[in-house]
């Protein structure tokens, strides 16, 4: 990084640091109260979706602030290379262009010059034959029985997107049925296979390497299990794969035209949109599939070309970077109001923090600042009755991210719909608001408590409040709407790389438990004695050991 830029950025920073001690708001009740037009000054609408900012601890100078960081960032300078194919995952010298999946322009993505949406197109249209052949039965198992269970095996971003989205969109179903086994616990695969009949089932080996230990694990367990009902000559006809590693897949048995390929310029936590996204074509045909990544190319677009201040995924990611990296929050909850996004949070945990868990800079240098956030969730209203309580008292503030649908998919439950928005309005309100000493003494009073009784209690009952909350609502979570939420939040965390001056697209950290477990594996089985280890590792595996009577 020039020094120019790396002063600029300092500068930046520092003033942000000192607005946050001086002008930024401190009260969002006052706050909502001095200005009537909060909400519609920090919100923002792309068709019918809206993202609302106004329960967070910024105004009009934290915004301009922000704007100044985005531009010594380069923010929009380094979006722009990743739209053009440059390699700007540069720790594995690589594009980085999961955009160019969903590519619905017509016109061409380059990666050192030569057009990639042609191989794009031909690995869509060979999904969309085989997923159609498997839903209208013409493709058959080798008993010549039409496939009604679908078992994709993988882990990480070979698993929690299709496993996400595939839940997301069970309104849509009309395929055979779905299951994905990722752990390398036994009992996964196990559970998952005892219900299904061989002959009948089709196993998904979704793996960008080809080598993850889990998922080539569970491949072989699962290989056994058609070969021993079937015999070894059916388990073409009952296994596919999806992979960048070609030669690997060949290696395993699976015929070539079941074999999917993506590219190395995609990574696997924005995989979802290539060949990864098989079984949910499967689930809900090619059609609706297309509606997904049309969503996800509509958000693109929108990014590419909107002005900041009315650029969603930036205006998400300043905030996020604002609650991060200058309000000092660790953590961020996201909350859909929706069952169906139940696995979003799992999802977005790996998007965001196996791409912005990271301590060093695009340069190698140590950073400066704090960087990703932790992120977890779980459905509303689930979560209200399991840890909103220390959202809302606990002495950490963790900014919330409500996400929740107008519209449900179940008109003859649309009370119950109506209860769901209710929950999620009133929690972001109470996480605003709060209840003051005088407000808790004042309820308990006019239940007719005595005085000391009003006295003792009153405490326990305040909510501080001033804790932010974003809202994301759209109108119906169909395909397209799954899709577009995702492609924001992917952008976002991009735009939250970039202020943190961080490489968003490897992932070393991963790779040190791998090692150790690759060479724990003899250890723990006895074929080696434990040595060059720890006191702590040696007790464990002498006691799993003897646990185990080995
Ligand atoms: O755990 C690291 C990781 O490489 C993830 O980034 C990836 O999504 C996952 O493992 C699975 O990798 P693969 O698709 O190569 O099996």
């Amino acid at each position: 990084m020039a020094s120019g830029q790396a002063k600029d950025l300092k500068r930046s920073i520092q003033a942000l640091k000192a607005h946050w001690k001086s002008g930024a708001p401190k009260n969002m009740r006052t706050t909502f109260a001095d200005d009537p037009k909060r909400f519609s000054r920090y919100s923002l609408q792309l068709d019918d979706l809206l993202l609302d900012w106004s329960k967070c601890l910024v105004n009009d100078d934290t915004l301009s602030l922000l704007a100044d960081l985005a531009k010594a960032a380069s923010v929009e300078a380094r979006r722009d290379a990743m739209f053009a194919g440059k390699p700007i995952n540069n720790t594995e010298g690589r594009a980085v262009l999961h955009v160019a999946l969903r590519n619905r322009s017509g016109k061409p993505i380059k990666v050192d010059g030569e057009d990639v949406m042609p191989g794009i197109k031909e690995v869509l249209d060979r999904m969309a034959a085989f997923s159609n052949g498997l839903r209208s039965g013409a493709i058959k198992g080798a008993k010549n029985k039409p496939i009604t269970d679908v078992v994709n095996i993988g882990i990480g971003g070979s698993d929690l997107g299709p496993a996400m989205a595939t839940l997301a969109m069970s309104p849509y179903h009309d395929g055979p049925k779905l299951h994905f086994v990722s752990n390398i616990d036994g009992a996964h695969i196990a559970d998952t296979l005892a219900g299904l009949d061989p002959a009948t089932t089709l196993i998904i080996i979704a793996s960008k390497t080809f080598t993850t230990i889990e998922t080539m694990t569970n491949a072989r367990t699962a290989r056994k299990w058609i070969a021993d009902a079937l015999g070894e000559k059916a388990v073409g006809q009952h296994f596919a794969a999806v992979s960048t590693a070609l030669d690997k897949v060949d290696a395993f048995g699976i015929p070539a035209d079941r074999i999917f390929g993506f590219w190395d310029w995609v990574g696997g936590r924005y995989s979802i949109w290539s060949a990864i996204g098989l079984p949910l074509m499967i689930a809900i045909g090619p059609e609706d599939f297309g509606r997904f990544l049309d969503g996800a190319h509509a958000m693109d677009e929108h990014f590419r070309k909107a002005a900041l201040p009315k650029n969603l995924p930036m205006m998400l990611g300043l905030v996020g970077y604002w609650h991060r990296a200058i309000s000092g929050y660790t953590s961020r909850a996201v909350i859909p109001y929706d069952q169906r996004l139940s696995r979003l949070p799992a999802y977005l945990q790996q998007l965001d923090m196996e791409s912005n868990g990271k301590g060093v800079t695009v340069d190698g240098k140590p950073v400066s600042g704090p960087t990703g956030p932790v992120v977890w969730g779980e459905p509303g209203t689930n979560g209200q009755h399991a840890f909103f309580q220390l959202l809302h008292q606990g002495t950490d503030t963790i900014p919330v991210e409500f996400i929740v649908a107008a519209k449900g998919h179940e008109p003859h439950l649309d009370n119950q719909h109506e209860m769901l928005l209710a929950n999620c309005l009133a929690q972001s309100e109470a996480l605003m608001k709060g209840r003051t000493l005088e407000e808790a003494k004042a309820q308990l009073a006019a239940k007719d408590l005595p005085k000391s009784e009003v006295k003792r209690i009153a405490p326990h009952r305040v909510f501080t409040g001033n804790r932010p909350s974003i809202t994301i609502v759209h109108d119906k979570l169909d395909p397209y709407a799954l899709g577009r939420l995702i492609a924001l939040y992917e952008h976002r965390v991009f735009v939250e790389a970039q202020l943190f001056g961080i490489n968003a697209f490897d992932q070393w950290g991963v790779e040190l438990g791998k090692e150790l477990a690759t060479e724990l594996l003899p250890v723990v089985s006895g074929e080696v004695k434990p040595k060059d280890k720890d006191a702590s590792t040696q007790g464990l595996v002498a006691h799993l050991r003897k646990r185990r009577g080995k």
